[in-house]
């Protein structure tokens, strides 16, 4: 079954003229016989040269399309009426005719759009966008053709690779489909998807409306992905609310994005047409500024470049104070050891200043940050252990120390948002990281005294005794701060993910 000679479609629906063309197949506009309206009806297309056992895959695919849009209800999503079954297993969806153009045609035909329509659409797409996520569902190929316009109307349509929770299968297949410049980070880096990933995706849609195109171009795929990856787009032209939201969903990291919440805000501003930020939109939502303030350092990991920068900047600190440790007299890490632990750790300072601008790897910053930090202990042991002292947290041993702690605290804070963004569900994400963050300010208030105690060394707190206290409360204040600052800011950025 298929089109009969009449070209009628299950008795039933009249082939009139094909209205649109996508990566799956043709969509066409037809007559209804029994209920004597038009309809939408796409049919799936595969390739000639598509083996046997993949055209499963692509008729399955199909299938979840037509299953993921009949479990959405609402205005803005393209409504699917009926699905049909071809003898050889070709499934067919019916679904309501747009009379419109998609986002793309409008674009290819007038160019770009004023902010304020670009923000009534963003606004438009977000309800429906947040109707699928708390259903369930990820639409995961979020762009400009599959928008459809109809006068005042914007209709989300084509869940031919949404992900549904739930369903496991045939995610990666749907992962190669999703058009390359609307991807986000996660998709072309081939991370699981969450709803944050649309919000990139909306983000994208968006930019290019306002634009006229999209926020990463280049000739060939590898290129574009390296660039949504890495680089960061050009700022649009538009200003005021809409360029906030264009900068805050085109944020590399999906639990850096900001909330539906906040970005619904920003775009009702631009909707009406506001010149800056107004005064009753809200600002972005900032939990707690006195415990943002007192651990500074933890939270940074909101912005990627200041942790890995303040990770790398701490331990060179460390370096420096280590180099110079009992500075006045002798200089024991110069002077008194085999020279291949002061040469090392200067070839891992200028190993580690490459990182600089590499502050989108914040794992190889903590990889890096970890080496230095064993290295730096290492030496500075030895240098006690040449000079037949024992070593002691005097002053100067205290201030590479902490600034070694420092080092790490950023170090993990980068790392941290990595993790989260593998993390799907906000259960699972929460339960982990709390164990990860207190194992991490643990690790970084105590790391010295597990090296020490792994080289058979015992490492006493310095007789004078005000230097001791100074040491012991700086590391307990961090490891509170460390602690509290995640409990009290995960929870709140956790909101990110509706409906799951
Ligand atoms: N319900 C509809 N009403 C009108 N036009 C539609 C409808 N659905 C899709 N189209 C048009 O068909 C094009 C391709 O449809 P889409 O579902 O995105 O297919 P594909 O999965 O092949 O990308 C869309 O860009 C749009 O122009
Ligand atoms: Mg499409």
């Amino acid at each position: 079954m298929g089109w009969d000679r009449e070209g009628v479609l299950a008795g039933r629906y009249r082939r009139l003229d094909r209205i649109g063309q996508g990566g799956m197949g043709a969509v066409w506009r037809a007559h209804d016989a029994d209920l004597d309206r038009e309809v939408a009806v796409k049919e799936l297309r595969v390739p000639e040269q598509v083996a046997e056992d993949e055209r499963a895959v692509w008729y399955a695919r199909m299938e979840r399309e037509a299953r993921a849009a009949a479990r959405l209800r609402h205005p803005g999503i393209v409504t699917v009426h009926d699905r049909v079954v071809g003898e050889d297993g070709r499934p067919w969806i019916v679904m309501e005719l747009v009379r419109g153009r998609s986002l793309d045609r409008v674009l290819a035909e007038q160019g770009a759009l004023p902010a304020r329509r670009v923000a009534a659409i963003g606004l438009a797409m977000l309800d429906a966008l947040s109707a699928a996520h708390a259903n369930g569902i990820v639409h995961r190929d979020v762009k400009p053709a599959n928008v459809l316009l109809e006068d005042e109307r914007v209709l989300l349509t084509d869940f031919g690779i949404a992900a549904v929770e739930g369903d496991a299968t045939l995610t990666r297949s749907g992962a190669v489909l999703g058009t390359p410049a609307y991807m986000s980070p996660e998709q072309v880096e081939g991370r699981s998807v969450a709803p944050a990933s649309d919000l990139w995706s909306l983000g994208a849609t968006l930019y290019a409306a306002v634009e006229g195109r999209p926020p990463f171009t280049a000739p060939a795929h590898g290129g574009l992905f390296v660039a949504i990856a890495t680089r960061d787009p050009a700022p649009p032209r538009c200003g005021g609310p809409l360029a906030e939201v264009l900068r805050g969903l085109l944020t590399k990291d999906p639990a850096d994005r900001p909330s539906p919440e906040h970005v619904r805000e920003l775009l009702i501003a631009a909707a009406k047409g506001l010149a800056g930020r107004s005064a009753t939109v809200a600002g972005p939502p900032r939990s707690a500024t006195l415990v943002d303030s007192m651990a500074g350092a933890a939270v940074i990991g909101r912005d990627q470049a200041v942790a890995v920068r303040g990770a790398l900047a701490c331990i060179w600190i460390t370096v420096a104070f280590t180099m110079l440790l009992g500075a006045g007299d002798d200089f024991p890490l110069l002077t008194q050891i085999e020279h291949w632990v002061p040469v090392g750790l200067v070839l891992a300072v200028i190993l580690s200043i490459g990182l600089w601008s590499l502050t989108h790897r914040p794992v190889l910053a903590l990889v890096a940050v970890a080496v230095i930090n064993v290295w730096v202990t290492v030496g500075a042991l030895l240098a006690n252990h040449a000079l037949g002292n024992e070593m002691q947290a005097d002053a100067d041993a205290t201030f590479s120390w902490l600034a070694g702690a420092f080092a790490m605290m950023f170090a993990f804070a980068g790392a941290n948002r990595v993790l989260a963004a593998r993390i799907p569900s906000v259960g699972s994400r929460q339960a982990l990281l709390s164990v990860v963050v207190v194992l991490e300010g643990l690790v970084m208030t105590l790391w010295p005294w597990a090296v020490a105690g792994l080289g058979g060394m015992q490492l006493h707190p310095p007789d004078h005794g005000r230097s001791e206290e100074f040491f012991v409360s700086a590391l307990g204040i961090m490891l509170l701060a460390w602690i509290a600052a995640q409990a009290v800011l995960r929870p709140a950025r956790a909101g990110l993910d509706p409906g799951r």
